[in-house]
């Protein structure tokens, strides 16, 4: 549509608007930017021509928007985040991470691609139809959230409460990533998580390693006794009863991947920028990083860490580990099973304590659904290519949710790129995909209303 390119400027001013509020949903000192964020959201929604608010709770806001002026037409429920996670560390960045800089043809800034960009993609999209029609094909209601980043708990009990408001045919949510550049795209599988932090206890007090290292119990090496218990030096995690409910993908979904355009030599170099590739021996790669479950440990806390030498044996150790869920793990299974092997593994001399900070379901939606099969073609129809059909190691607890409390398949139709560094310094979002999932995501719904 001529109107998405010529208004292509005005999108990339506003984008860099959106991006320019740090609404780190992790640190409590940004609380403020939240705010702002979630204001940009409903004021952008309703310029657009949407019943824009804010749904206030003991949360950070949700925004809620709707155009329902299309009764016999299905509805689409757009789901999206505008928190981000911190951008440290800082000095990596070539450009502040807060001031979006436009380089090539990319925008770099934290939240370009996840999830700013993409909701921006969906704001603008639906935007356009309203300006040059006055309408839109489809009925279209907007939920974004700030907590997305860190677990999403309080959209869940609001979704949980299945309001009416809520009520949809399918969701679209635009935070994935694409498989490779200009190949359009659809995820179908999500990981879950569980975030777990591990308090690990020994003596009531920090004690010289010299006067009594061969007696007193050490937390840390407690905690790399426990982890080391829990996965082995081939990353088979070792909790029983784990893996029962894994469900191995079809042979048609294995030769599905194994047809994907991939140089791992590549990946692993470039993209990663490791030496080697790690995982369990004999598992392809895709299947280990969307099909298998996972246990990573992000941190570990405790002890002397300053320059130089100090000879003690902490009191106490915490680790941050999470795990990654597949169909059909359960959360609350997989956490009793992770609390009992964390307390068989744990040392003498020292207790441990399991907390976990968040979680989400993993999922999986059948690709055959009319709702997934109309995006595929959108996509296809903008990009000029067949629609690949992935998973993704990744988590977005919403989607299972939607799918339990709400019986609405989520369509993933993302435009984030492999290289786009979520989570990383100097993220970014490729403009050209910016500019073609706004089309896409109008076009996706043009064919919803036909
Ligand atoms: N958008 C990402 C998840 C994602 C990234 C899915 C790339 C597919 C491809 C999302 O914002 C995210 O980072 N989720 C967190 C989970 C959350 C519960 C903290 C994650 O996956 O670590
Ligand atoms: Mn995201
Ligand atoms: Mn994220």
């Amino acid at each position: 549509m001529n109107y998405y390119h010529e208004h292509r400027s005005e999108y990339l001013e506003g984008l860099k608007a959106f991006l320019r509020i740090p609404s780190i949903s992790t640190l409590s000192e940004h609380k403020p930017d939240i705010r702002r964020a979630a204001e940009f959201a409903r004021d952008e929604l309703a310029r657009a021509g949407l019943a824009a608010e804010l749904i206030e709770g003991d949360g950070n806001p949700l925004v809620y928007a709707e155009w329902l002026g299309a009764p016999d037409k299905p509805t689409i429920l757009f789901y999206g985040h505008y928190d981000v996670q911190p951008p440290d560390p800082l000095d990596e960045w070539k450009s502040p991470p807060f001031e979006p800089e436009v380089r090539g043809d990319n925008i770099f800034a934290r939240g370009a691609c996840d999830d700013k960009g993409q909701v921006y993609i969906q704001i603008k999209a639906v935007e356009g139809l309203l300006k040059t029609t006055g309408r839109l094909p489809v009925n279209v209601k907007f939920l974004l959230e700030g907590e997305e980043e860190t677990g999403g708990e309080h959209i869940e009990a609001y979704v949980q409460s299945r309001p009416p408001k809520l009520k949809a045919d399918a969701a679209v949510v635009c935070d994935t990533e694409m498989f490779a550049p200009e190949l359009p795209t659809i995820c179908i599988g999500l990981r879950g998580m569980v975030y777990y932090e591990l308090f690990v206890e020994g003596a009531s007090h920090d004690l010289h390693s010299g006067v009594y290292g061969g007696a007193a119990p050490n937390p840390i090496q407690a905690i790399a006794e426990i982890l080391s218990a829990l996965k082995d030096r081939d990353g088979r995690i070792r909790i029983p009863g784990f893996y029962d409910r894994v469900v191995p993908p079809s042979p048609k979904e294995r030769d599905a991947w194994a047809r994907l355009p991939f140089d791992e030599k590549e990946y692993t170099q470039n993209e990663m920028g490791a030496r080697e590739l790690t995982g369990e021996p004999g598992v392809p790669l895709f299947e280990r990083l969307w099909a298998r479950p996972t246990l990573e440990v992000h941190g570990i806390r405790g002890g002397f860490t300053g320059e130089g030498a100090k000879t003690v044996i902490p009191a106490r150790a915490t680790a941050k580990i999470s795990t990654r869920l597949v169909a059909d793990q359960r959360v609350d299974e997989s956490i009793r099973q992770f609390t009992d092997a964390v307390r068989a593994a744990t040392p003498r001399g020292v207790t441990a304590e399991v907390r976990v900070l968040h979680s989400g379901e993993p999922s999986l939606t059948n690709p055959e659904n009319p709702f997934i099969r109309a995006g595929a073609q959108a996509l296809q129809e903008t990009f000029g290519k067949e629609t690949v059909y992935i998973r993704s190691g990744g988590s977005i607890p919403i989607v299972g949710v939607f799918d339990r409390y709400l019986g609405v398949p989520s369509v993933m139709m993302g435009f984030g790129l492999p290289d786009d560094n979520l989570h990383a310094p100097n993220e970014k979002f490729h403009l050209p995909n910016f500019y073609r999932g706004i089309e896409a995501v109008g076009r996706y719904l043009e064919i919803l209303g036909a």
